[in-house]
C-alpha cells in the first residue's frame, strides 16, 4: 500500500496511507501523541507503581520506530533497564524511515534511530547498555508470548481500517503476553475497544487523551 510523508502539527512527520485516508500518528503532533499516550500513561505510569527499573515492552507495530526512539531516550535519561520487542507486518523502506525527522525534533543524532531500523530482525540488539530491541516481523495474531511483558504499547491503525485488531480475540493475546499487573496503553478510546478489553479480564480506565483527543484507554491486568 502506498505511504506519503505528511507534517502533523507539532512539526514532527508521520505516514499517510491515502487508499485508507488514514495516519500513523494523530494530525495533531506524531511526537506529542506518542509522548503523551505511550511515554507518559504507559512507561512513567508503570515505573511509578513498581519498584524495579527494568522493564519488558511490547510495541504492537513497530512502524515508524518513533515510539521506540522515545523509550530509548527514556532509558538513557534515566538509567532504566529496557527490553523492547517490536512486532511489525509490514516495515518501512530505508526511503520511508531515512525521510521522518524524529532525531532531528528530539534533538539526539540520527545514529541511533538508523540503528533501531538496521537491527536484524528476529535477533535482539544491544542498542546500549540500557536498551535491548527485538523486532519481530510477524502478524499481531501470531504472537505467542505468555507473561512476558510489563507493558503493551497498543498502536494499531484505527477501528476504521483495521477493526480486526481491536477484538476480544486480539485483546486476549495481549492479555496473555502480559505479565500480572502488567498494562497496556493505547490512544484509542472508542467503546467496542473498552468492552473487548474488559472482556477478556482488563481493568480499564478512561483517561484524558493527547492533543485532539478527549480520551484514550488504559487497562491493567
Ligand atoms: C498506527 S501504525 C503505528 C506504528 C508505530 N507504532 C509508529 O509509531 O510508527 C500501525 C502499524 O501496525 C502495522 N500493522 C498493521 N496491521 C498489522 C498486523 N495485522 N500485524 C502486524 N503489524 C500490523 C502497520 O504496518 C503499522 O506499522
Amino acid at each position: 500500500m502506498k505511504r506519503t510523508l505528511l507534517k502533523t502539527d507539532d512539526g514532527s512527520f508521520t505516514l499517510h496511507i491515502p487508499e485508507w485516508n488514514e495516519q500513523y500518528h494523530s494530525k495533531h503532533g506524531a511526537i506529542a501523541e506518542a509522548v503523551h499516550v505511550f511515554i507518559k500513561e504507559g512507561l512513567y505510569h508503570w515505573l511509578s507503581e513498581n519498584t524495579i527499573s527494568k522493564i519488558s515492552i511490547l510495541e504492537i507495530g513497530f512502524g515508524t520506530g518513533l515510539n521506540a526512539l522515545l523509550t530509548y531516550l527514556e532509558a538513557e535519561k534515566h538509567s532504566w533497564n529496557i527490553d523492547y520487542t517490536g512486532v511489525e507486518a509490514y516495515p518501512l523502506g530505508e526511503e520511508e524511515y531515512r525521510k521522518m525527522n524524529y532525531s532531528e525534533m528530539l534533538e539526539t543524532s540520527d545514529e541511533v534511530f538508523l540503528k533501531l531500523h538496521n537491527a536484524t530482525w528476529e535477533e535482539k540488539a544491544t542498542i546500549s547498555n540500557n536498551f535491548q530491541l527485538l523486532k519481530q516481523q510477524r502478524f499481531f495474531s501470531d504472537i505467542s508470548a505468555e507473561n512476558n511483558f510489563d507493558l503493551i504499547y497498543f498502536d494499531a491503525f484505527g477501528i476504521r481500517v483495521q477493526p480486526e485488531l481491536w477484538t476480544e480475540e486480539i485483546f486476549a493475546i495481549m492479555y496473555g503476553a502480559l505479565k500480572p499487573k502488567g498494562i497496556l496503553v493505547t490512544y484509542a478510546a472508542n467503546g467496542s475497544a473498552r468492552r473487548a478489553m474488559q472482556a477478556v479480564g482488563f481493568t480499564v480506565e478512561r483517561l484524558p487523551g493527547p492533543p485532539g483527543k478527549r480520551e484514550m484507554l488504559r487497562g491493567t491486568k
